[in-house]
C-alpha cells in the first residue's frame, strides 16, 4: 500500500466548465483515484477552483461586478458540476481561502529567502488610452520564434513557447487593437537558470522510469533547453499580495496566478488535514519520499507542472545552485508522474465559448446523466491524441456499447434469475464453458488494473467491454432461455449462477469508470446500500476568515476491493429496472440544431 497524491488541475472560475475540460483533467483523474483506492492505496485527491488572474478580472469588469463575485459564482457552479459528475475529491476547495493565501505566501517567502526570487526592473505594457496595465495574455502579435501571427503575450499557441509581451513583433491589444506602451516596472523573477540543473536531474530520473507519456517528457525536457528567469509577480490588483515589506500593502502588485495556483496542491492537502482535525496528516503525502504523486491536466498545463511547480518546490527546499534551507514544510516531494491529455474538439472544431461552440458539463448531466458522458470520455477521450466529440458518436456509443452491451447483459441476467428462481441460485457442477467465462472475468482484474495504473484508461475500458462481450457470448452459447425442462433445472441454475458471478465482478471492474451505474447494477443484483462511495458537496466556512463556501469531499474508505467477490446464493433478485437508457437517434439532430442556434446567437452579439 502506498500513499498516492492525486493532484488534479484547478479549473478557472471564468465560466462553467465544458466537456473538453473534464475530458482532460476530470474523468481520467477520477478513474485513476477510484481504482487506486480499490487496489488498497491511501489516496489523497485534491483540487479546487483557480480564481485569480486576468480572465476573471476582465470578466468582472465587463459585468461591472467585483472579481470576488465572479469567483464565488463559478466556484459554486463548477464544484456542483464536478460533484454531480461523481469526481471523488477528498477535497475540492478554492484559491481564495485564507489557508491558500498563507501557504502560497510561505512558499514565496522561503523561495525569496533562499535567493531564487530575483527582483528586476522590466518593461510592462499599459494601454495608452486608459493608462491601465495590459495583461500579457491580452496582448497579441507575431511570435518571434515561429512567426505565428496570433501569438499571445504570455505564450505562443502554435509552437508552445513561453513568451514575454515585449518580444512580440507588432504587438497589439486584444481588447481594442491599440499598440501597447511599455513602461518600467519592478517584478520578482523565479531564477529558473539556478534551478535548471536540479530540474534536469529530476527529469532525467523521471525519464528513466519510462512511465511518462513520450510527448510529455519530450516537451518538458525541451523547456530546459532555454531557461530564463520568469516573472512571478504581476501589475494587477486581483491576486495574493506579495509578502515582502514595501510590496505587501501595494494594492497593484500581486503574485502571478500560476505561482499561486500550483501551490494549491499543497495548500489543499493542508486544508484537508486541518479540516480532519489532524493538521500534520498532509505530510504523509508530501514529506515521505516513498509517497507517489500523479498530476492530471490538459496539455496546455504541462509547463506549469513539469517546470514551474517543481522549480518552486526545489527553490523552497534550497535545492538549486544557490543552496538554501527548506522552510517549515520541509522537503516536499516533486511530481512522480505528470499525466497530460491532449485536446478534445467538438463536431470537428475547437470549443469556443465566445462563438457559442461549446457543450457545458451541466447540459449533458441534466439531459443524459453522468454515465454516458463518463463512458464517452473513457472510451473516446483525448488520452494520447486529440479526439473529437460528436453527438452521433455519443449516442451510438451509449446505445450500442453501454446499453446494448453492458446494460443488456445486466438486464437479461437479472430478468432470467428473477423469473426462474427469484434469487441467485446455487451452482451445480461447472462445465468448461462456465470455467472459461469465470477465468476471463477474474483475469480482467489484473489486466484492467494495470492499464489504469499506467493511465491507459481507453484501453482499460476497452478490455472491460471485451469481457462484457465474452459474457454476452456465453449467454448465446449456453442458451439459458431454452433450458425449460425439469431435467434442465440444475443446468439452468448453474448458468444463471455463473452469470450472476460474472456480472457482479464486471460491475466491480466498471466501478472506477461508471460509479453511478455500478451502484444501480449493485442494487439490481440484490445488493444493499451503496457499492461505490460518492462525493458530496458540503457547505463549510473558511478556517481562517469564516467566509462560507462549498467544497467537494467524501468518505471513500468503503470503496469495494479490486477483486472478485463471490455471490451469495439465496440473494433475492427482483424483475430489474433498466440501468442504462437508450437515446432516440433524433437526439443527434436536436443537439446539433441547438448548437447551431446558439452559435448563431453568439455571432449576433
Ligand atoms: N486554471 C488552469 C487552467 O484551467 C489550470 C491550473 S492547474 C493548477 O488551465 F494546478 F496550476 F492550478
Ligand atoms: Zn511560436
Amino acid at each position: 500500500m502506498s500513499k498516492v497524491l492525486s493532484a488534479v488541475a484547478w479549473p478557472y472560475t471564468n465560466g462553467p466548465r465544458h466537456i473538453g475540460h473534464v475530458a482532460g483533467f476530470g474523468v481520467p483523474s477520477d478513474v485513476f483515484s477510484r481504482y487506486m483506492r480499490m487496489a488498497g492505496h491511501d489516496v489523497l485527491m485534491v483540487s479546487g477552483t483557480d480564481e485569480h488572474g486576468t480572465p476573471i478580472l476582465v470578466l468582472a469588469e465587463k459585468e461591472g461586478v467585483s472579481p470576488r463575485e465572479v469567483a464565488d459564482r463559478y466556484n459554486r457552479v463548477i464544484a456542483t458540476d464536478l460533484a454531480d459528475l461523481g469526481l471523488s475529491y477528498d477535497l475540492f476547495t478554492r484559491t481564495t481561502t485564507g489557508n491558500h493565501y498563507a501557504v502560497a505566501q510561505e512558499l514565496f517567502t522561503v523561495c525569496h529567502a533562499n535567493g531564487y526570487m530575483i527582483e528586476e526592473t522590466t518593461r510592462g505594457a499599459i494601454s495608452p488610452s486608459t493608462g491601465r496595465t495590459l495583461p500579457d495574455r491580452y496582448i497579441e502579435g507575431t511570435c518571434p520564434i515561429c512567426g505565428y501571427p496570433e501569438a499571445r503575450g504570455d505564450q505562443c499557441d502554435n509552437c508552445g513557447n513561453q513568451l514575454d509581451p515585449t518580444e512580440l513583433i507588432d504587438p497589439r491589444s486584444k481588447i481594442d487593437g491599440e499598440t501597447p506602451e511599455f513602461v518600467l516596472t519592478q517584478h520578482f523573477f523565479l531564477d529558473l537558470p539556478a534551478l535548471a540543473g536540479a530540474l534536469g536531474e529530476w527529469l532525467d530520473g523521471r525519464e528513466a522510469t519510462g512511465t511518462w507519456r513520450p510527448n510529455v517528457i519530450k516537451f518538458s525536457k525541451n523547456l530546459l533547453e532555454d531557461v530564463r528567469p520568469r516573472a512571478m509577480t504581476r501589475d494587477i490588483d486581483w491576486g495574493i499580495p506579495v509578502p515582502l515589506d514595501g510590496w505587501r500593502d501595494n494594492p497593484h502588485k500581486r503574485l502571478y496566478v500560476w505561482f499561486d495556483a500550483v501551490v494549491g496542491y499543497l495548500s489543499a492537502s493542508i486544508e484537508w488535514a486541518r479540516r480532519l482535525g489532524e493538521p500534520e496528516r498532509w505530510r504523509e503525502w508530501w514529506n515521505d519520499t516513498a509517497a507517489v504523486s500523479y498530476y492530471f491536466q490538459g496539455k496546455d498545463n504541462i509547463t506549469f507542472h513539469s517546470q514551474i511547480w517543481p522549480a518552486e518546490l526545489l527553490a523552497y527546499a534550497g535545492r538549486g545552485d544557490k543552496g538554501g534551507t527548506a522552510g517549515g514544510y520541509g522537503e516536499l516531494n516533486l511530481p512522480t508522474e505528470v499525466v497530460a491529455s491532449e485536446f478534445m474538439t467538438m463536431e470537428g472544431k475547437q470549443f469556443s465559448t465566445s462563438r457559442g461552440h461549446v457543450i457545458y458539463v451541466r447540459e449533458v448531466l441534466d439531459r443524459y446523466g453522468p454515465d454516458p458522458l463518463r463512458y464517452f470520455i473513457c472510451a473516446a477521450g483525448p488520452e494520447s491524441q486529440d479526439s473529437d466529440f460528436t453527438w452521433a458518436e455519443f449516442v451510438q456509443r451509449n446505445n450500442s456499447e453501454l446499453v446494448g452491451g453492458w446494460g443488456n447483459l445486466v438486464n437479461r441476467t437479472a430478468s432470467m434469475i428473477a423469473k426462474s428462481f427469484g434469487e441467485i441460485p446455487a451452482a451445480g457442477a461447472l462445465e468448461p464453458v462456465d470455467e472459461a467465462l469465470l477465468d476471463t472475468v477474474r483475469g480482467a482484474f489484473d489486466t484492467v488494473g494495470e492499464l489504469i495504473e499506467r493511465q491507459r484508461v481507453k484501453q482499460a475500458i476497452g478490455e472491460v467491454m471485451r469481457v462484457v462481450g465474452e459474457a454476452n457470448k456465453y449467454v448465446s452459447d449456453t442458451e439459458p432461455f431454452r433450458l425449460k425442462g425439469a431435467h434442465e433445472r440444475e443446468r439452468l441454475a448453474t448458468v444463471l449462477h455463473v452469470l450472476a458471478q460474472a456480472v457482479t465482478d464486471i460491475n466491480t471492474l466498471t466501478a472506477p469508470f461508471l460509479p453511478h451505474g455500478a451502484n444501480r447494477v449493485h442494487s439490481v443484483l440484490g445488493g444493499t446500500g451503496q457499492l461505490v462511495p460518492m462525493p458530496r458537496l458540503d457547505e463549510v466556512t473558511d478556517l481562517d476568515t469564516g467566509v462560507p463556501y462549498p467544497v467537494i469531499t467524501g468518505e471513500y474508505s468503503s470503496s469495494p476491493r479490486w477483486e472478485s467477490r463471490p455471490v451469495v446464493p439465496g440473494t433475492r433478485i427482483d424483475k430489474p429496472t433498466l440501468v442504462f437508457t437508450k437515446f432516440d437517434p433524433s437526439v443527434v439532430e436536436d443537439e446539433v440544431n441547438r448548437m447551431r442556434g446558439e452559435v448563431a446567437q453568439g455571432e449576433g452579439e
